[in-house]
């Protein structure tokens, strides 16, 4: 039998449909979420994500702005550009495009943000919450995938999922996720024995390894869900995932497709930040 493949359209419709509604109840308390977007030099998959994110932004009711610095921008002036960010009113959101040029702090910056306005949940403060259990931002992508399964009807507790991938910004917050949902968790990384043995224990796959079409059918648990964050650009310019979707597509149950799922979805969470630290600041 096919796997389904998941309908990431049908998702971030639903999902953007409602955080329209609430930005525009939002704004009827005199409050219009914003979002401000900084990107540093000229990586061309970088530019499409900003441009993406800004034109989600305005898709939904909310105000944004993107700052577009040149790759040799000191330090100094992008730390000076976040703290103008966190005094202005207008900006709830506030998120730095990675990867930045290597004479740039990705720490310094990630902790000159607000708490309050780090729309990606990258700052430590934020990354603390999150492991014990209090409020704040999600973390867009893991959130995003913990959303994908939700709508699918899966039910998470007690389920064995398998991350691949370590990275701070997927792999750990998405198996903090996935535990709090009562999932079983193992996270598999480049340095794991035996991946395809684990893997295939998995009635959850999470692949986050950045590596294209990894992924096949001998790490996959006929029946098992597969969720591919990876998007990897090719020699041919095409996009590919981290799974390899047609060897994979008849031993899972469900498939999502790269492009158009977890990309979008990602960007769905990102303004539901966005939208919450504005709800916050009225508090
Ligand atoms: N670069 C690639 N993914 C992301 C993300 O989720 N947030 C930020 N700030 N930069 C990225």
């Amino acid at each position: 039998m096919s796997a389904q493949v998941i309908n990431g359209k049908e998702i971030t419709g639903a999902y953007r449909a409602q955080i329209k509604e609430d930005v525009a109840k939002l704004a009827q308390q005199g409050v219009q979420p914003g979002l401000a977007v900084i990107i540093v030099g000229e990586d061309p998959a970088s530019q499409v994500y900003v441009r993406n994110k800004a034109k989600a932004c305005e898709e939904a009711g909310m105000y944004s702005e993107v700052h577009r610095l040149e790759a040799g921008v000191s330090e100094k002036e992008v730390l000076a550009l976040i703290e103008k960010l966190n005094q202005s009113p207008k900006i709830h959101g506030i998120l730095v495009q990675s990867p930045l040029p290597k004479h740039i702090s990705e720490d310094k910056v990630v902790e000159a943000i607000a708490v309050e306005k780090d729309a990606d949940c990258f700052h430590p403060v934020n990354v603390g919450n999150l492991m014990i259990g209090k409020e704040g931002p999600a973390p867009c992508t893991p959130a995003g995938v913990i959303a994908i399964l939700k709508h699918i009807g899966v039910e998470l507790a007690g389920k064995h999922a398998v991350v691949i991938g370590r990275s701070n910004i997927v792999g750990k917050p998405m198996a903090i996720l996935l535990l709090r949902e009562h999932a079983t968790v193992t996270i598999c990384h480049s340095k794991t024995a035996n991946m395809a043995e684990i893997t295939s224990q998995a009635d959850i796959l999470i692949a986050a390894v950045g590596k294209p079409r990894m992924i096949r059918k001998e790490h996959v648990k006929p029946g098992a869900i597969v969720i591919d964050v990876g998007i990897n650009r090719l020699d041919t310019g095409k996009l590919a995932g981290d799974v390899d979707f047609d060897d994979v597509l008849d031993t899972a149950s469900y498939i999502t497709p790269v492009p158009g799922c977890v990309g979008p979805m990602t960007i769905t969470i990102l303004l539901k930040n966005t939208l919450d630290a504005a709800s916050r600041s009225l508090k």
